[in-house]
């Protein structure tokens, strides 16, 4: 028997670093840059764990147990009291970049779990989905919000706000972004635990600054709502200023938000832990392709474009 599952990728339009201290933020799927995983019985009584673009291919067991896919194969065998009977090889392809903002971790743990209710035949929640994943987002990150796993394993557009309901977002106008890779990855651990000691020692400070993403969360959010794309533009900036001060932006995130900017986009911010990976920019459809050339020139190592929302 062969089971393939994938999950898509993610990006933060509003709220990044200030979410992990329990204040709101935005997050949309990615639909077309997924991680895929597949599995399939063998004869062999073990598991093997084939992954190409990580340069590896070896038993499972040999694996550190706090290697992420280990620990997620783990986590799901003894939560479902499984004993295997054969061996399994687990195939993982992901289209996603590492460290960069786009909750590629998250994605290919989700694509992991995906495959294997679906091998076992269990039936699953996004809810759950969503647990499990968080676990082992907790290896990849230490304190996690959990914006991650509930964007990717639920596949859908979130107002995420720590230990609350989630709210799912529906657009009501299809929003253009464009989505450039800075090519430079830096751990979301580090930048989080460096906002951790900025706000130890700066605890009024950076408590203002969080107050100030908060609200470019419900003006920004409210603003797609209304289909105010200048306004949710604007907000996306001020965003993106307001990271820049907890020092998780750097020279090539900013040239690239000021290339979207100046071309013309409505704003432009990084996404995501930051320091490297991503730069969003919200525009319309028809200059999709000019700004995509625009980021690429002023550095960005790849280009993509997304649509969120309904034509
Ligand atoms: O870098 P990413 O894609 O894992 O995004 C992390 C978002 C943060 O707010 C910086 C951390 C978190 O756990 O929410």
């Amino acid at each position: 028997m062969e089971t393939t599952a994938s999950a898509s990728s993610k990006a933060i339009l509003f709220g990044e670093h200030a979410v992990v201290y329990g204040y709101p933020s935005v997050a949309v799927p990615l639909p077309e840059i997924r991680a895929n995983a597949k599995i399939k019985d063998i004869k062999r009584k073990k598991v093997i764990i084939d992954m190409p673009d990580f340069g590896k291919t070896g038993v499972f067991k040999e694996l550190a147990w706090e290697h992420p896919i280990r620990f997620a194969v783990d986590l799901f065998l003894s939560g479902h009291k499984i004993t295997l009977q054969n061996g399994l090889c687990l195939s993982l392809h992901s289209e996603i970049p590492i460290a960069s903002g786009m909750g590629s971790g998250a994605a290919i743990s989700t694509a992991v779990f995906k495959a294997l209710f679906a091998h076992f035949n269990i039936p699953y929640t996004a809810k759950k989905l969503s647990e499990l994943v968080f676990e082992v987002e907790k290896l990849h990150h230490g304190t996690p919000s959990g914006i991650d796993n509930t964007v990717i394993a639920y596949e859908q557009a979130v107002l995420f706000r720590k230990d609350e309901e989630i709210q799912r977002i529906n657009f009501p106008k299809t929003i253009h972004l464009v989505i450039a890779n800075s090519g430079f990855t830096t751990p979301t651990k580090t930048t989080v635990s460096d906002v951790a000691w900025l706000y130890e020692n700066n605890s009024t400070s950076v408590t203002d600054t969080f107050a100030q993403i908060e609200q470019c969360v419900i003006l920004g959010l409210e603003a797609l709502l209304l289909g105010d794309l200048e306004k949710a533009g604007e907000m996306m900036t001020e965003n993106h200023q307001l990271l820049r001060s907890l020092t998780v932006s750097n020279e090539r995130l900013d040239q690239l938000v000021d290339a979207a900017n100046s071309f013309g986009a409505y704003g432009a911010k990084l996404s995501g832990g930051g320091r490297g990976g991503i730069v969003i920019a919200l525009t319309e459809a028809e200059h999709v392709p000019f700004l995509k050339h625009t980021l690429l020139n002023a550095g960005a190592e790849a280009c993509y474009s997304t649509k969120i929302g309904s034509e």
